[in-house]
Protein backbone atom coordinates (compact mmCIF):
# COMPACT_ATOMS: atom_id res chain seq x y z
CA UNK A 1 0.00 0.00 0.00
CA UNK A 2 1.58 3.39 -1.14
CA UNK A 3 0.44 6.48 1.07
CA UNK A 4 0.64 10.19 1.06
CA UNK A 5 -0.56 13.19 2.91
CA UNK A 6 -1.27 16.02 0.53
CA UNK A 7 -1.33 19.46 2.48
CA UNK A 8 -2.87 22.97 1.47
CA UNK A 9 -5.66 25.05 1.04
CA UNK A 10 -8.81 22.41 -0.22
CA UNK A 11 -11.65 23.59 -2.70
CA UNK A 12 -14.24 20.88 -4.33
CA UNK A 13 -17.74 21.47 -5.13
CA UNK A 14 -20.95 19.61 -3.94
CA UNK A 15 -23.31 20.92 -6.67
CA UNK A 16 -23.94 23.94 -8.93
CA UNK A 17 -23.14 27.63 -7.53
CA UNK A 18 -26.27 29.52 -7.63
CA UNK A 19 -24.77 32.66 -6.83
CA UNK A 20 -20.87 34.28 -5.24
CA UNK A 21 -22.43 33.83 -2.12
CA UNK A 22 -23.52 30.03 -2.28
CA UNK A 23 -20.97 29.03 0.61
CA UNK A 24 -23.13 25.58 0.41
CA UNK A 25 -22.19 24.67 -2.87
CA UNK A 26 -18.52 24.10 -2.22
CA UNK A 27 -16.32 22.66 0.49
CA UNK A 28 -13.40 24.33 1.47
CA UNK A 29 -10.75 23.51 4.10
CA UNK A 30 -8.26 26.63 4.80
CA UNK A 31 -5.67 23.83 6.21
CA UNK A 32 -6.57 20.50 5.01
CA UNK A 33 -5.08 17.77 3.61
CA UNK A 34 -6.18 14.41 1.15
CA UNK A 35 -5.09 11.22 2.62
CA UNK A 36 -4.07 9.40 -0.77
CA UNK A 37 -3.89 5.50 -0.59
CA UNK A 38 -3.13 3.21 -3.82
CA UNK A 39 -3.75 6.54 -5.71
CA UNK A 40 -7.59 6.97 -4.10
CA UNK A 41 -8.47 9.88 -1.77
CA UNK A 42 -9.27 7.77 1.36
CA UNK A 43 -9.85 10.67 3.46
CA UNK A 44 -9.97 14.63 3.16
CA UNK A 45 -10.64 17.54 5.48
CA UNK A 46 -9.01 19.06 8.47
CA UNK A 47 -5.15 18.61 8.21
CA UNK A 48 -5.07 17.81 12.02
CA UNK A 49 -7.91 15.55 11.71
CA UNK A 50 -6.75 14.07 8.51
CA UNK A 51 -2.85 13.34 9.57
CA UNK A 52 -4.54 11.51 12.62
CA UNK A 53 -5.78 8.98 10.21
CA UNK A 54 -2.38 8.12 8.12
CA UNK A 55 0.19 5.82 9.15
CA UNK A 56 2.99 7.31 11.42
CA UNK A 57 5.88 7.43 8.63
CA UNK A 58 3.76 9.20 5.80
CA UNK A 59 4.90 10.77 3.08
CA UNK A 60 3.77 14.27 3.20
CA UNK A 61 3.76 17.27 0.76
CA UNK A 62 2.90 20.67 1.76
CA UNK A 63 1.78 22.94 -0.89
CA UNK A 64 -0.04 25.98 1.53
CA UNK A 65 -0.18 28.31 0.36
CA UNK A 66 -1.81 27.20 -2.94
CA UNK A 67 -4.85 25.60 -3.32
CA UNK A 68 -5.81 22.00 -4.29
CA UNK A 69 -8.51 21.29 -6.45
CA UNK A 70 -9.43 18.40 -8.43
CA UNK A 71 -7.56 17.92 -11.62
CA UNK A 72 -9.38 20.19 -14.27
CA UNK A 73 -11.49 18.12 -17.17
CA UNK A 74 -11.76 19.33 -21.16
CA UNK A 75 -14.70 18.56 -22.43
CA UNK A 76 -13.23 18.56 -26.18
CA UNK A 77 -10.10 18.88 -28.28
CA UNK A 78 -8.29 17.14 -31.23
CA UNK A 79 -5.81 15.34 -30.59
CA UNK A 80 -4.04 15.57 -33.74
CA UNK A 81 -4.51 19.11 -34.19
CA UNK A 82 -1.61 20.13 -32.01
CA UNK A 83 0.53 21.68 -35.07
CA UNK A 84 -2.93 23.92 -36.02
CA UNK A 85 -3.14 26.17 -33.01
CA UNK A 86 -2.77 29.66 -34.42
CA UNK A 87 -3.47 28.74 -37.76
CA UNK A 88 -5.13 31.84 -39.65
CA UNK A 89 -8.15 31.55 -41.33
CA UNK A 90 -11.53 33.53 -41.87
CA UNK A 91 -13.94 30.95 -40.82
CA UNK A 92 -14.53 27.11 -39.12
CA UNK A 93 -14.94 25.21 -43.22
CA UNK A 94 -11.71 27.71 -44.46
CA UNK A 95 -9.59 26.43 -41.38
CA UNK A 96 -10.54 22.99 -41.74
CA UNK A 97 -10.08 22.46 -45.30
CA UNK A 98 -6.81 24.58 -45.44
CA UNK A 99 -4.93 23.83 -42.54
CA UNK A 100 -6.54 20.70 -40.33
CA UNK A 101 -7.39 18.17 -42.74
CA UNK A 102 -3.79 18.12 -44.81
CA UNK A 103 -2.67 18.51 -40.78
CA UNK A 104 -4.69 15.32 -39.66
CA UNK A 105 -3.66 13.12 -42.50
CA UNK A 106 0.02 13.11 -41.19
CA UNK A 107 -1.48 10.56 -38.53
CA UNK A 108 -1.23 7.79 -40.90
CA UNK A 109 2.23 7.83 -39.77
CA UNK A 110 2.80 5.91 -36.71
CA UNK A 111 5.46 7.07 -35.57
CA UNK A 112 4.36 10.95 -35.62
CA UNK A 113 1.22 9.59 -33.99
CA UNK A 114 2.87 8.30 -31.22
CA UNK A 115 5.09 11.54 -30.88
CA UNK A 116 2.21 14.06 -30.96
CA UNK A 117 0.82 11.76 -28.27
CA UNK A 118 3.92 12.33 -25.77
CA UNK A 119 3.23 16.37 -26.54
CA UNK A 120 -0.47 16.20 -26.05
CA UNK A 121 -0.08 14.71 -22.07
CA UNK A 122 2.19 16.83 -21.40
CA UNK A 123 0.69 19.89 -22.09
CA UNK A 124 -2.36 18.56 -21.04
CA UNK A 125 -0.29 17.90 -17.17
CA UNK A 126 1.47 21.00 -17.69
CA UNK A 127 -2.20 23.28 -17.78
CA UNK A 128 -3.54 21.06 -14.18
CA UNK A 129 -5.83 18.70 -16.73
CA UNK A 130 -6.03 14.90 -15.99
CA UNK A 131 -8.56 14.31 -17.77
CA UNK A 132 -9.81 15.43 -21.32
CA UNK A 133 -12.25 14.35 -24.28
CA UNK A 134 -10.85 13.52 -27.58
CA UNK A 135 -11.06 13.22 -30.67
CA UNK A 136 -8.06 11.39 -32.68
CA UNK A 137 -7.74 11.41 -36.54
CA UNK A 138 -9.51 8.55 -38.81
CA UNK A 139 -6.73 6.58 -38.53
CA UNK A 140 -6.85 3.76 -36.22
CA UNK A 141 -3.01 3.72 -35.41
CA UNK A 142 -3.47 7.58 -33.99
CA UNK A 143 -6.34 6.13 -31.23
CA UNK A 144 -3.86 3.56 -30.38
CA UNK A 145 -0.86 6.24 -30.09
CA UNK A 146 -3.62 8.26 -27.89
CA UNK A 147 -4.45 5.31 -25.75
CA UNK A 148 -1.11 3.96 -25.27
CA UNK A 149 -0.06 7.23 -24.22
CA UNK A 150 -3.08 7.66 -21.71
CA UNK A 151 -2.05 3.67 -20.19
CA UNK A 152 1.65 5.11 -19.60
CA UNK A 153 0.25 7.73 -17.63
CA UNK A 154 -2.63 6.32 -15.80
CA UNK A 155 -5.28 9.01 -16.86
CA UNK A 156 -8.74 8.32 -17.26
CA UNK A 157 -8.90 9.96 -20.80
CA UNK A 158 -11.84 9.33 -23.53
CA UNK A 159 -11.43 9.63 -27.01
CA UNK A 160 -12.16 8.00 -30.36
CA UNK A 161 -11.27 7.15 -33.57
CA UNK A 162 -12.97 9.70 -36.27
CA UNK A 163 -15.49 8.58 -38.64
CA UNK A 164 -15.58 10.39 -41.97
CA UNK A 165 -16.25 9.32 -45.18
CA UNK A 166 -16.44 12.14 -47.59
CA UNK A 167 -15.73 15.91 -47.78
CA UNK A 168 -12.08 15.56 -47.05
CA UNK A 169 -9.04 14.64 -48.38
CA UNK A 170 -8.01 11.20 -50.22
CA UNK A 171 -6.05 10.35 -46.82
CA UNK A 172 -8.93 11.47 -44.24
CA UNK A 173 -11.47 9.09 -45.59
CA UNK A 174 -13.01 5.51 -44.50
CA UNK A 175 -15.87 3.94 -45.41
CA UNK A 176 -18.63 3.09 -43.46
CA UNK A 177 -17.74 -0.76 -43.10
CA UNK A 178 -14.07 0.59 -42.10
CA UNK A 179 -15.54 3.40 -39.69
CA UNK A 180 -17.76 0.71 -38.12
CA UNK A 181 -15.22 -1.95 -38.07
CA UNK A 182 -12.16 0.29 -36.81
CA UNK A 183 -14.16 1.76 -33.84
CA UNK A 184 -15.46 -1.53 -33.26
CA UNK A 185 -11.38 -3.04 -32.72
CA UNK A 186 -10.35 0.44 -30.98
CA UNK A 187 -13.45 -0.76 -28.41
CA UNK A 188 -11.96 -3.97 -28.51
CA UNK A 189 -8.57 -3.00 -27.62
CA UNK A 190 -8.93 -0.39 -25.41
CA UNK A 191 -11.99 -0.24 -24.10
CA UNK A 192 -12.26 -0.34 -20.04
CA UNK A 193 -8.80 -0.83 -20.16
CA UNK A 194 -7.01 0.72 -16.98
CA UNK A 195 -8.84 4.00 -17.61
CA UNK A 196 -9.64 4.43 -21.34
CA UNK A 197 -12.87 5.31 -22.47
CA UNK A 198 -14.06 5.12 -25.99
CA UNK A 199 -16.51 7.37 -27.95
CA UNK A 200 -18.03 6.61 -30.92
CA UNK A 201 -16.94 9.66 -32.99
CA UNK A 202 -18.39 10.81 -36.33
CA UNK A 203 -16.85 14.17 -37.14
CA UNK A 204 -19.71 15.66 -37.98
CA UNK A 205 -22.94 15.41 -40.77
CA UNK A 206 -20.74 17.04 -43.53
CA UNK A 207 -18.27 14.47 -42.97
CA UNK A 208 -20.54 11.40 -42.83
CA UNK A 209 -22.54 10.32 -45.78
CA UNK A 210 -26.19 8.77 -44.07
CA UNK A 211 -24.80 5.18 -44.42
CA UNK A 212 -21.82 6.19 -42.50
CA UNK A 213 -24.34 8.00 -40.11
CA UNK A 214 -26.42 4.62 -40.15
CA UNK A 215 -23.09 2.80 -39.23
CA UNK A 216 -22.40 4.81 -36.44
CA UNK A 217 -26.14 4.34 -35.02
CA UNK A 218 -25.58 1.11 -35.23
CA UNK A 219 -22.52 1.06 -32.78
CA UNK A 220 -24.49 3.17 -30.90
CA UNK A 221 -27.17 0.08 -30.24
CA UNK A 222 -24.38 -2.41 -29.79
CA UNK A 223 -22.55 -0.21 -27.37
CA UNK A 224 -24.99 1.52 -25.12
CA UNK A 225 -22.68 2.70 -22.18
CA UNK A 226 -19.86 4.34 -24.73
CA UNK A 227 -20.02 8.30 -25.01
CA UNK A 228 -20.84 9.47 -28.68
CA UNK A 229 -18.88 12.50 -29.50
CA UNK A 230 -20.01 15.05 -32.64
CA UNK A 231 -20.03 18.42 -33.73
CA UNK A 232 -23.15 20.55 -34.02
CA UNK A 233 -24.19 24.39 -34.56
CA UNK A 234 -21.42 25.63 -34.88
CA UNK A 235 -20.97 28.04 -37.85
CA UNK A 236 -23.49 29.98 -40.11
CA UNK A 237 -22.52 28.25 -43.26
CA UNK A 238 -21.77 25.16 -41.57
CA UNK A 239 -25.27 24.59 -40.66
CA UNK A 240 -26.59 25.90 -43.99
CA UNK A 241 -24.37 23.43 -45.96
CA UNK A 242 -25.44 20.25 -43.65
CA UNK A 243 -29.34 20.87 -43.74
CA UNK A 244 -28.60 20.74 -47.48
CA UNK A 245 -26.70 17.29 -47.08
CA UNK A 246 -30.04 15.82 -45.00
CA UNK A 247 -33.06 17.73 -46.31
CA UNK A 248 -35.12 15.49 -44.84
CA UNK A 249 -34.19 16.44 -41.35
CA UNK A 250 -36.19 19.40 -39.30
CA UNK A 251 -32.56 21.01 -38.67
CA UNK A 252 -29.33 20.21 -37.52
CA UNK A 253 -30.08 18.40 -34.40
CA UNK A 254 -33.26 16.46 -35.95
CA UNK A 255 -30.23 14.64 -38.24
CA UNK A 256 -28.29 12.96 -35.13
CA UNK A 257 -31.76 12.74 -33.78
CA UNK A 258 -32.68 10.75 -36.51
CA UNK A 259 -29.60 8.36 -36.14
CA UNK A 260 -30.00 7.71 -32.61
CA UNK A 261 -27.36 9.38 -31.56
CA UNK A 262 -28.56 11.66 -29.15
CA UNK A 263 -28.56 10.71 -25.38
CA UNK A 264 -27.10 11.58 -22.01
CA UNK A 265 -23.60 10.46 -23.49
CA UNK A 266 -23.86 12.59 -26.01
CA UNK A 267 -21.36 15.45 -26.11
CA UNK A 268 -21.67 18.26 -28.49
CA UNK A 269 -18.96 20.44 -29.71
CA UNK A 270 -20.35 23.79 -30.12
CA UNK A 271 -24.21 24.09 -30.59
CA UNK A 272 -23.76 27.84 -30.52
CA UNK A 273 -26.78 28.64 -32.90
CA UNK A 274 -29.75 26.15 -31.66
CA UNK A 275 -33.56 26.88 -32.08
CA UNK A 276 -35.82 26.97 -29.28
CA UNK A 277 -36.90 23.15 -30.78
CA UNK A 278 -32.97 21.92 -30.68
CA UNK A 279 -32.09 23.28 -27.18
CA UNK A 280 -35.42 21.53 -26.13
CA UNK A 281 -34.89 18.54 -27.98
CA UNK A 282 -30.76 18.28 -26.14
CA UNK A 283 -32.72 18.94 -22.61
CA UNK A 284 -36.03 15.44 -23.38
CA UNK A 285 -32.46 13.63 -24.63
CA UNK A 286 -29.74 14.33 -22.01
CA UNK A 287 -27.37 15.15 -24.39
CA UNK A 288 -24.58 17.80 -23.45
CA UNK A 289 -23.74 20.79 -25.48
CA UNK A 290 -19.83 21.54 -24.89
CA UNK A 291 -18.69 25.41 -24.99
CA UNK A 292 -15.73 25.89 -26.67
CA UNK A 293 -14.85 29.40 -25.80
CA UNK A 294 -11.65 30.44 -26.93
CA UNK A 295 -11.84 28.38 -30.44
CA UNK A 296 -15.70 29.85 -30.58
CA UNK A 297 -14.20 33.37 -30.61
CA UNK A 298 -10.99 32.85 -32.19
CA UNK A 299 -12.46 31.14 -35.61
CA UNK A 300 -15.29 33.45 -35.11
CA UNK A 301 -18.17 31.23 -35.18
CA UNK A 302 -20.57 32.99 -32.16
CA UNK A 303 -21.15 33.68 -28.69
CA UNK A 304 -22.77 30.34 -26.76
CA UNK A 305 -25.88 31.27 -24.70
CA UNK A 306 -24.90 29.45 -21.76
CA UNK A 307 -26.73 31.00 -19.23
CA UNK A 308 -29.95 31.09 -21.39
CA UNK A 309 -29.46 26.95 -21.96
CA UNK A 310 -28.64 26.32 -18.66
CA UNK A 311 -31.90 28.45 -17.02
CA UNK A 312 -34.48 27.27 -19.84
CA UNK A 313 -37.42 25.52 -18.22
CA UNK A 314 -35.98 22.75 -20.24
CA UNK A 315 -32.41 23.39 -19.41
CA UNK A 316 -29.89 21.74 -21.06
CA UNK A 317 -26.68 20.09 -19.84
CA UNK A 318 -23.53 21.82 -20.63
CA UNK A 319 -19.73 21.45 -20.36
CA UNK A 320 -16.45 23.18 -21.07
CA UNK A 321 -13.67 22.82 -23.13
CA UNK A 322 -10.66 24.40 -25.02
CA UNK A 323 -11.37 22.44 -28.04
CA UNK A 324 -7.31 22.50 -29.46
CA UNK A 325 -6.64 23.51 -32.10
CA UNK A 326 -9.35 25.44 -33.27
CA UNK A 327 -8.93 26.80 -29.55
CA UNK A 328 -6.23 28.65 -28.71
CA UNK A 329 -5.20 27.52 -25.31
CA UNK A 330 -4.62 24.01 -23.37
CA UNK A 331 -5.80 26.15 -20.47
CA UNK A 332 -8.78 25.72 -18.76
CA UNK A 333 -8.28 28.95 -16.99
CA UNK A 334 -7.53 30.54 -19.74
CA UNK A 335 -10.70 28.93 -21.13
CA UNK A 336 -13.02 30.09 -18.56
CA UNK A 337 -11.89 33.70 -18.74
CA UNK A 338 -12.85 33.71 -22.45
CA UNK A 339 -16.24 32.00 -21.54
CA UNK A 340 -16.67 34.86 -18.90
CA UNK A 341 -15.96 37.81 -21.54
CA UNK A 342 -18.85 35.94 -24.10
CA UNK A 343 -21.75 35.78 -21.26
CA UNK A 344 -20.20 39.76 -20.45
CA UNK A 345 -21.20 40.33 -24.37
CA UNK A 346 -24.55 38.63 -23.99
CA UNK A 347 -25.19 40.61 -21.27
CA UNK A 348 -24.74 37.82 -18.41
CA UNK A 349 -22.63 37.08 -15.90
CA UNK A 350 -20.54 33.72 -15.04
CA UNK A 351 -19.63 34.07 -11.51
CA UNK A 352 -16.40 32.59 -10.72
CA UNK A 353 -17.47 29.96 -8.61
CA UNK A 354 -19.89 28.53 -11.54
CA UNK A 355 -16.24 28.41 -13.31
CA UNK A 356 -14.37 26.42 -11.37
CA UNK A 357 -17.60 24.29 -10.62
CA UNK A 358 -17.67 23.67 -14.45
CA UNK A 359 -13.97 23.10 -15.07
CA UNK A 360 -14.19 20.46 -12.53
CA UNK A 361 -17.20 18.78 -11.12
CA UNK A 362 -19.43 20.16 -13.43
CA UNK A 363 -17.95 18.64 -16.73
CA UNK A 364 -17.41 14.98 -14.29
CA UNK A 365 -21.14 15.47 -13.75
CA UNK A 366 -21.44 15.89 -18.03
CA UNK A 367 -19.52 12.17 -18.44
CA UNK A 368 -21.93 11.11 -15.48
CA UNK A 369 -18.40 10.69 -13.70
CA UNK A 370 -18.71 12.64 -10.37
CA UNK A 371 -17.93 9.36 -8.27
CA UNK A 372 -14.80 8.57 -10.07
CA UNK A 373 -13.22 12.41 -10.15
CA UNK A 374 -13.68 15.90 -10.64
CA UNK A 375 -14.02 15.99 -6.58
CA UNK A 376 -12.03 15.47 -3.26
CA UNK A 377 -14.37 13.27 -2.03
CA UNK A 378 -13.41 9.72 -0.40
CA UNK A 379 -13.16 7.02 -2.79
CA UNK A 380 -12.45 9.23 -5.52
CA UNK A 381 -9.56 9.14 -7.98
CA UNK A 382 -6.71 11.43 -6.35
CA UNK A 383 -6.29 13.29 -9.86
CA UNK A 384 -5.51 16.91 -8.36
CA UNK A 385 -4.29 20.29 -9.33
CA UNK A 386 -2.32 22.82 -7.02
CA UNK A 387 -2.64 26.36 -7.73
CA UNK A 388 -0.72 29.56 -6.98
CA UNK A 389 -2.90 32.75 -7.65
CA UNK A 390 0.66 34.69 -6.79
CA UNK A 391 2.58 32.84 -10.28
CA UNK A 392 3.37 36.21 -12.00
CA UNK A 393 4.58 39.50 -10.95
CA UNK A 394 1.35 41.14 -11.74
CA UNK A 395 -1.33 38.23 -10.41
CA UNK A 396 1.44 38.48 -7.06
CA UNK A 397 0.81 42.55 -6.77
CA UNK A 398 -2.86 41.93 -6.95
CA UNK A 399 -3.29 39.44 -4.64
CA UNK A 400 -2.16 42.04 -1.95
CA UNK A 401 -5.57 43.21 -2.47
CA UNK A 402 -7.92 40.08 -2.47
CA UNK A 403 -9.55 39.44 0.37
CA UNK A 404 -12.07 36.49 -0.55
CA UNK A 405 -12.00 33.21 -2.03
CA UNK A 406 -14.40 33.62 -5.17
CA UNK A 407 -12.10 36.79 -5.88
CA UNK A 408 -8.91 34.68 -5.48
CA UNK A 409 -10.64 32.24 -8.25
CA UNK A 410 -11.78 35.15 -10.50
CA UNK A 411 -8.04 36.84 -10.39
CA UNK A 412 -6.99 32.93 -11.27
CA UNK A 413 -9.10 32.68 -14.15
CA UNK A 414 -8.71 35.87 -15.39
CA UNK A 415 -4.93 35.92 -15.30
CA UNK A 416 -3.94 32.91 -14.92
CA UNK A 417 -2.40 30.24 -17.09
CA UNK A 418 -0.03 27.41 -17.04
CA UNK A 419 2.12 29.47 -14.86
CA UNK A 420 -0.36 29.15 -11.93
CA UNK A 421 0.10 25.39 -12.07
CA UNK A 422 2.52 24.78 -9.39
CA UNK A 423 1.58 20.61 -9.74
CA UNK A 424 -0.62 18.35 -11.44
CA UNK A 425 -1.50 14.99 -9.85
CA UNK A 426 -2.42 11.87 -11.50
CA UNK A 427 -4.02 9.04 -9.16
CA UNK A 428 -1.76 10.51 -6.51
CA UNK A 429 1.34 10.99 -8.59
CA UNK A 430 2.87 14.10 -9.10
CA UNK A 431 2.97 14.58 -13.07
CA UNK A 432 4.05 18.14 -13.79
CA UNK A 433 7.02 18.25 -11.80
CA UNK A 434 8.74 15.15 -13.79
CA UNK A 435 8.03 16.05 -16.75
N1 LIG B 1 -16.24 20.57 -37.02
C1 LIG B 1 -15.84 19.43 -37.61
N2 LIG B 1 -14.54 19.17 -37.34
C2 LIG B 1 -14.12 20.17 -36.56
C3 LIG B 1 -12.87 20.46 -35.94
O1 LIG B 1 -11.88 19.74 -36.06
N3 LIG B 1 -12.82 21.61 -35.20
C4 LIG B 1 -13.89 22.42 -35.03
N4 LIG B 1 -13.76 23.51 -34.28
N5 LIG B 1 -15.07 22.17 -35.60
C5 LIG B 1 -15.18 21.06 -36.36
ZN1 LIG C 1 -13.94 20.05 -32.26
Amino acid sequence: MTEKLIRGRLLSFRRAPLSLTDTESYAYEHDGALLVTDGRIAATGDYAAVKAKASQDVEEIDHRPHLILPGFIDMHLHFPQMQVVASYAANLLEWLNTYTFPEECRFVETDHAARIATHFYDELLRHGTTTAVAYCSVHKTSADAYFAEALKRGMCMVGGKVMMDRNAPQGLLDTPEMGYDETRQVIADWHGKARCHVAITPRFAITSTPAQMKAAQALAEEFPDLFIQTHLSENHEEIRYTCELYPEATDYTDIYARYGLLGRKTLLGHAIHLSEREADALSETGAVAVHCPTSNLFLGSGLFPMKALTRREKPVRVAVATDIGGGSSYSMLRTMDEAYKIQQLLGERLNPLESFYLMTRGNAEALSMADDIGTLEPGTHADLVVLNAASTPAMKLRMETVKTLPEELFLLQTMGDDRAVVETYVAGKEMKSSL
